[in-house]
């Protein structure tokens, strides 16, 4: 049985999908709710296809190849397609990519990571950072306008991180030891695509500021699962600048649970893929049907997942953090 993919003859092989048989001939088709040999239901369209035989826009990493298909995977229909399937996603997805702090820092300091180090005490890491951002630390921000306390997102809940009084005291520190491993900034992703964390309900506002009572009292906002996330990735290949749509989920906005191990959750950063629910029995599990529909770990279910699951995550809601 043959059939062709923009117009190249392929051969099919046994229970093969018109994804599978793509990626075999060197087409990539991006997918979301797809992961080689992995169980999975098809819901995202990020994978869409179109048969010109009937005009059908379908979903590869699913459908399997039928004799005298026509295949194309990548016309203009298809590509728009699959940016409408992304921004739909998108439209449901509360959370900064990256620090909004960071940011903005002109000397680009990564000022999240800096102050992460900070509240974990290891001071010798967030001085190194801070010394190689300034050629005069200690006075570094003193003429600063500090765009970075503007964006501060723990501005929205109370009042603002003091990053300036925290560059300054880090950077009077003395005798420290020397950082145990090397101490750069991050690649801050400027020209990635940025989700942005949209306006926080007063329910939101009350859980940050009884919960995040670090010594900085920083949120933390940059995504922990950003650097590999397929949502982002195809998300500025497809030149979205933002999501179409504004905001509409419900979920909870940074939110982060404890799972199993070094495995956290993040339900605003979901897409309801269901890859983590197929793919653990008895773990996660959806919640509720239609629109409203969310994926849940019921804390009896906690003992049932692992931390492999992060890696079949496709954004940054399932991540590993190590200390
Ligand atoms: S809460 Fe922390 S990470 Fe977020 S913008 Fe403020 S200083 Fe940066
Ligand atoms: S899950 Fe992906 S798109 Fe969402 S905030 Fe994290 S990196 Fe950005
Ligand atoms: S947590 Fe990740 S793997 Fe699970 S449904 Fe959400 S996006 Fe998919
Ligand atoms: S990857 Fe095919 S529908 Fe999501």
């Amino acid at each position: 049985m043959q059939f062709t993919i923009n117009n190249t003859p392929v051969e099919v092989l046994d229970g093969e999908t018109i994804l599978e048989a793509a990626q075999r001939m060197g087409c990539e088709i991006p997918s979301l709710c797809y992961a080689k040999g992995a169980k999975h239901k098809s819901s995202c369209m990020v994978c869409a296809v179109k048969n010109e035989v009937n005009g059908q826009i379908i979903p590869s990493c699913t459908t399997r190849p039928e004799e005298g298909m026509k295949i194309t995977t990548d016309s203009e229909e298809v590509l728009l397609a699959r940016t409408l399937s992304l921004e739909l996603l998108l439209s449901d997805h509360r959370a900064d990519c990256e620090a909004p702090c960071s940011m903005v820092c002109p000397a680009g300091l990564d000022v999240e990571r800096m102050i992460g180090y900070y509240d974990a005490g290891q001071y010798a890491q967030a001085r190194a950072l801070v010394v190689g951002a300034f050629s005069l630390p200690v006075v570094a921000c003193d003429t600063c306008k500090a765009p970075c306390e503007k964006a501060c997102r723990r501005g929205m809940v109370d009042k603002a991180v003091s990053i300036r009084a925290i560059i300054k005291e880090v950077a009077a520190m003395s005798g420290l030891p020397a950082p145990d491993q090397e101490v750069r900034q991050s690649e801050r992703g400027k020209k990635l695509f940025q989700s942005q964390l949209g306006r926080l309900t007063e329910k939101e506002r009350k859980r940050l500021q009884e919960t995040v009572i670090s010594a900085s009292r920083c949120l933390h906002c940059a995504c922990a699962g950003r650097v590999d996330c397929k949502l982002r990735l195809y998300a500025t290949d497809a030149s979205i600048k933002r999501p179409r749509y504004s905001a509409s989920s419900a979920l909870p906005a940074m939110c982060k649970v404890h799972a199993t191990g070094r495995l956290w959750f993040e339900q605003a950063k979901c897409i309801r893929c269901g890859l983590c629910v197929y793919n653990s029995e008895n773990g996660f599990t959806f919640k509720d049907r239609g629109f409203g529909m969310q994926v849940v770990l019921p804390e009896e279910n906690r003992s049932h997942v692992c931390e492999e699951l992060a890696a079949l995550c496709p954004t940054g809601a399932l991540y590993l953090v190590y200390s």
